[in-house]
């Protein structure tokens, strides 16, 4: 079992003010969860001010998405450089709602993650199917594509370093989440894909997180999964009280095995 990742991902939400409230909150909150990595994914605008409240904390931090190049004259975008300079470690690729939104491509995707790499962020790798493909049995295949496309060209020390989550568009934002076990079936398919790209052993260090209506009352089903490393959290991530029991409830199964032994 690799270490668990709690990673929220605060969508379009949150002033400069609640950013800092929010993770001081959180900081509090989780202080005595040592055993499970925690990051916290703000919008742009917020980045800096995240920053400096996430200071001497072992909290990451890291951006919504980012663009391949590293400066020029691309309006609107972020470039490596940037979120390097406000101290982001992590950066979340291909989430689906910059795919249906904004058509973002698997190629797209890919550039960004070899640039993330390049840069030595950790890339948290979106893929999932919709409801329209689940229903059609294309899962499987759907998520197989986005992940051959999206990681294409990585060498298998760049596949250690990323991370995958498992978003089923259908989960999102819905209330309707995957049942641990439709989780772990698409988790283990995922690993079987890692396997077959670069052998056993990296297979089993990549963390596959889960994200899609993640709460509270959830995540410790999730996370006695084998195969789930973690959560991509949403909605619940930009509230203190959930985000919270979230991280804490991550680690409760294997602190019971713990005690059994
Ligand atoms: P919800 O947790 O709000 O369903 O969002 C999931 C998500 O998109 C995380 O990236």
């Amino acid at each position: 079992m690799n270490r668990p990742l709690i990673a929220g991902n605060w969508k379009m939400y949150k002033s400069i003010d609640e950013t800092v409230n929010l993770i001081n909150t959180i900081k509090a909150g989780i202080h005595a969860a040592t055993d499970v990595d925690v990051v916290v994914c703000p919008p742009f605008t917020v980045l800096a001010a995240a920053s400096e409240a996430l200071r001497d904390s072992r909290i990451d931090l890291g951006a919504q998405d980012m663009y391949f190049e590293t400066e020029g004259a691309f309006t609107g975008e972020i470039s490596p450089l940037m979120l390097k300079d406000v101290g982001c470690r992590y950066v979340i690729l291909g989430h689906s709602e910059r795919r249906t939104l904004f058509k973002e491509t698997d190629e797209l995707v890919n550039k960004k993650v070899l640039a993330a790499l390049k840069f030595s962020f950790i890339p948290i790798v979106c893929i999932g199917e919709t409801l329209e493909e689940r229903e059609a049995r294309r899962a499987f295949e759907v998520v197989k594509q986005q992940f051959e496309r999206s990681l294409a060209n990585l060498d298998p020390e760049e596949m250690e370093r990323i991370v995958i989550a498992y978003e089923p568009v259908w989960a999102i934002g819905t209330g309707r989440t995957a049942t641990p076990e439709q989780a772990e079936q698409m988790h283990t398919y995922i690993r079987r894909l890692l396997h077959e790209k670069c052998g056993e052993e990296m297979a089993q260090k990549v963390r596959i997180l889960y994200g899609g209506s993640v709460k509270p009352d959830n995540i410790a089903q999730l996370m006695g999964k084998p195969n789930v490393d973690g959560a991509l959290v949403g909605g619940a991530s930009i509230k203190a009280e959930s985000f919270i029991q979230i991280v804490l409830n991550s680690i409760i199964l294997e602190s019971q095995e713990e005690q059994k032994k």
